[in-house]
């Protein structure tokens, strides 16, 4: 039960943007191509909340606070829903439903393939997530939630593959998933850590 305003915070937040930008679609307000609009956004949520989540250890690690560990879950979660309403999105508003159109868009646009090897990807840690999984995959659990860092690497490629000329967002997000991938070094690990219960030292008083 600790946590649990965070919880409910993180929950609130993550159900409602998805809901307020389809709200904006519906009423037209996202401009001449809503569905396009919806689609990356949804697209973009899915990869900010991917980095989220593989922020929560380094956060955890650099304050000692346990409920950045405590959402860490549940924002993987939302990534992979996002993921999924990004693809349904996609399915809908820029297939039109019709799916005998699909190798010829994978022809025309290859980086479709690539956003879908990132899903299943995502599917596969989303399946594993539970207590369950993790007593039944022991040690081989943690290696196969270690493959978030390529499935990230995976998703930028697929993005930089859609906005090409206008790749300042994209910098920003390889540039903090650069970041994070440095601090699951052990060392760099080892100092973020060193660094709070050095600060810790430091507060208490000499006699
Ligand atoms: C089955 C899987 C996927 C399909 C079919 C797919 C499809 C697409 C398409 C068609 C676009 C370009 C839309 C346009 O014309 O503007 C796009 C862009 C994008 N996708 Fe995906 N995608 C998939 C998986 C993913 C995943 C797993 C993520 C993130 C976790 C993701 C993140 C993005 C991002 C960030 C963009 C760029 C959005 C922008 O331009 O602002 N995609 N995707």
């Amino acid at each position: 039960m600790r946590y649990v305003v965070w919880r409910v915070a993180v929950f609130i937040c993550a159900a409602s943007v998805p809901g307020y930008w389809l709200l904006l679609a519906w009423q037209f307000a996202l401009g001449p191509d809503p569905g396009k609009v919806l689609v990356d956004n949804l697209g973009q949520g899915a990869l900010v909340l991917l980095l989220l989540t593989l922020g929560m250890t380094p956060l955890q690690r650099a304050t000692g606070w346990g409920g950045w560990l405590a959402v860490r879950r549940q924002l993987g979660l939302w990534s992979f829903s996002y993921a999924l309403l990004h693809l349904t999105g996609y399915l809908y508003f820029l297939l039109g439903n019709e799916f005998s159109r699909l190798g010829e868009e994978l022809r025309e646009r290859p980086y479709i393939l690539v956003g879908t090897l990132g899903f299943i990807g995502l599917t596969a840690l989303a399946l594993t997530s539970n207590r369950w999984s993790m007593r039944r995959l022991g040690k081989r659990w943690k290696a196969l939630h270690r493959l978030v860092y390529p499935i990230v690497i995976v998703v930028l490629l697929h993005m930089l593959w859609v906005v090409r000329a206008d790749a300042g967002r994209w910098f920003l997000y390889a540039g903090i998933a650069a970041a994070l991938l440095l601090l699951r070094i052990p060392a760099v690990a080892a100092a973020l850590t060193a660094l709070r219960s050095g600060k810790r030292k430091f507060a208490i008083k000499p006699k």
